[in-house]
């Protein structure tokens, strides 16, 4: 609350200017908001589709004086505030898809894409942006099967600024329960309240493999465990790997 909010009308990716803006000083709590970017990214180098008019694209920056190993918890804390954002204002159930997609009736509505700045020992800042599909009519028949937004779900357009301001409040007071602990410990029930992969078959491919069990939840760190079939119960950090539903 009372931190300054960037807006543009039109920009590359919010992501961008979050880090520009924390290079030139701009304080924990700053956000970079754009009606529309033109080089939107999302997760493993992908586009992150950002017509005018329509969706949410915006950018938080933080300042967390903890480690750098405990800063993957704040994607999920964002994720977690973007469900109970989402639910509470429009009325849908709302899932989480470990580690930080949020789905609706199975298809995706909103993407988080954080980034660090770290220096041996500390962080310089971390910017966790996130995309939602709010009023979106119509998406691409490639991505239609996976993607869809609230305005497709609800039948409804939403006003966006209080959307977002919804979101912020919600991280607002998650980022506080999450620094008594410095990890999730606090927020976990509530975001396995939103776990669409508990219990359900994933394959899971981080860099030294490929390997299927069942979700059983996350830890306080965030990590998933994962039983195998052989029966051992694997962490599976948020780094580097993709789950897949089966
Ligand atoms: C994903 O791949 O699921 C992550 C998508 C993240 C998109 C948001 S939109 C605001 C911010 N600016 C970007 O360029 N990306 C993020």
């Amino acid at each position: 609350a009372g931190n300054t909010l960037y807006f543009y009308e039109e920009t590359g990716s919010t992501n961008i200017d979050a880090k520009r803006l924390a290079e030139e000083g701009a304080p924990h709590g700053t956000v970079a908001v754009a009606d529309k970017q033109n080089a939107g990214r999302g997760r493993r180098g992908r586009v992150w589709q950002s017509p005018a008019g329509k969706d949410i694209y915006f950018t938080l920056l933080l300042r967390p004086d903890f480690a750098p190993d405990k800063a993957s918890g704040l994607t999920l804390v964002m994720a977690l505030s973007v469900a109970q954002a989402v639910e509470a204002f429009c009325g849908l159930t709302v899932g989480i898809k470990w580690p930080n997609d949020i789905v609706v009736n199975g298809k995706k509505i909103c993407g988080i894409l954080t980034e660090m700045n770290v220096e041996p020992g500390y962080i310089q800042y971390v910017v966790i942006g996130a995309g939602i599909n709010v009023n979106l009519e119509q998406f691409p028949e490639e991505i239609s099967k996976t993607a869809t937004s609230l305005f497709l779900e609800s039948r409804t357009q939403w006003p966006r600024a209080e959307l977002l301001q919804n979101v912020l409040k919600r991280f607002e007071y998650n980022y506080e329960v999450f620094l008594q602990t410095k990890d999730l410990t606090g927020i976990r029930t509530e975001y396995m309240k939103h776990l669409v992969n508990v219990d359900k078959q994933v394959r899971v491919l981080d860099p030294e493999g490929e390997f299927e069990g069942i979700a059983r939840g996350i830890d306080s760190s965030g990590e998933l465990l994962v039983e195998k079939e052989s029966g051992g119960i694997v962490k599976v950090y948020a780094g580097e790997v993709s789950v897949r539903g089966l």
